[in-house]
């Protein structure tokens, strides 16, 4: 069982003992909290989808704690993603580029790609350092539930399962980085993150949402972020809001409503998409303990940070909501 432990510089050191082993820890992130084996470990990297119950068909993040560490990881480089580079890492950008065949088939799941980033987290740099080597490391939650924000969030999904959680506070963005693929020096989205598109296109001209040979994410499974509780998104005007004060129902609105209620649950105060990101999925969690009987989630405007938002709360809605002739109509999807 494992223990759940202050990321001291001495709990950092176990850490990177045991993935030296071939254990697994949980670390956290500037995103959400990882689990980590490594890289070049294919039993160590087994046991990742083991403990989530994850497909192997659904490939994972190797992390770096150097730009040079990509060097045992990619095959090529191009100019542009050099630029990248040198302007978002360490921080939520995740580059998709041709492996090096010696990056085992388990961690890219028999894609001949393999996705690298460099988080920008003293914890998880100090870790990847220690360890020496680059530490693959999907979300540390269960397949298909919330990622984790917090330590106490990994050990409530896998404590029994992994040999040590690094306990160093709530992760500051609270959203996945964004995954981005490189093919032939042309750029596709395959998941908003916590780095918008139009900061990514002020060093790329151009991000394309999708390629034309529809290469998808392979975990962008359609419902992915599933809270306990069901999710509706609301789909409506302002001024059919009041409607909705349904009260066995949780309001999760972005920003503070002219009404106040006790089910209301205000993302951000500040009215910052910046800090709706980082308390949504905390705040899945928190309301998955109540005693409401549902969630429903006021949309955001689909720009910036915007998109990564909506897209989770896409994945983890049931359906949608909306007001017909007065009364509340939830449609399952
Ligand atoms: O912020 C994050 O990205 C966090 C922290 C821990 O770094 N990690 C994370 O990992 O969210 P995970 O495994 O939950 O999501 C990884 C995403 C999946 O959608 C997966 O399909 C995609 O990245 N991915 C990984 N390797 C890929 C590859 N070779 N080709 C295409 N997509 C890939
Ligand atoms: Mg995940």
């Amino acid at each position: 069982m494992a223990a759940i432990v202050p990321a001291s510089p001495e709990n950092i050191e176990r850490g990177a003992r045991i993935l030296k082993q071939g254990g697994l820890v949980a670390f956290p992130t500037e995103t959400v909290y990882g689990l980590g084996a490594v890289a070049f470990s294919p039993e160590a990297v087994a046991r990742i989808f083991e403990v989530k119950g994850r497909p192997r068909f659904d490939p994972l993040i190797v992390h770096i704690a150097s730009p040079e560490m990509v060097f045992s990881l990619w095959s090529k480089l191009h100019p542009k993603v050099e630029a990248l580079i040198e302007k978002f890492w360490p921080g939520p950008l995740t580059l998709v580029l041709p492996k090096k065949e010696t990056v085992p088939d388990i961690v890219t799941a028999g894609l001949p790609n393999v996705a690298v980033r460099m988080p920008a987290h003293p914890v998880a740099l100090s870790l990847i350092k220690m360890t020496g080597f680059p530490v693959a490391a999907p979300s540390a939650n269960r397949f298909g539930r919330v990622s984790p924000t917090k330590a106490e969030e990994v050990a409530r999904d896998l404590k029994e399962k992994v040999d040590l959680i690094l306990d160093g506070g709530k992760c500051e963005l609270g959203i996945e980085s964004t995954v981005v693929l490189v093919e032939e020096g042309r750029f596709f989205l395959l998941r908003p993150g916590a780095l918008s598109v139009e900061e990514l296109e002020t060093v790329v001209s151009k991000v394309e949402m999708t390629s034309p040979r529809r290469i998808l994410s392979p975990g962008m499974t359609k419902k992915h972020y599933a809270p306990t509780l069901p999710l509706y998104l609301f789909e409506g005007g302002a001024e059919e809001i009041p409607i909705l004060t349904l009260k066995d129902f949780a309001i999760l609105s972005p920003f503070p409503l002219p009404a106040d209620s006790q089910n209301i649950v205000v993302l951000s105060q500040k009215k910052e998409l910046k800090e709706v990101a980082g308390n949504l999925f905390a705040s899945l969690r928190e309301l998955e303990k109540s005693s409401f009987r549902g969630i429903i989630a006021l949309p955001v405007e689909e720009k910036g940070l915007g998109r990564a938002i909506m897209d989770r709360l896409r994945r983890a809605s049931s359906g949608v909501v909306r007001v017909e002739k007065g009364r509340v109509v939830f449609v399952d999807k």
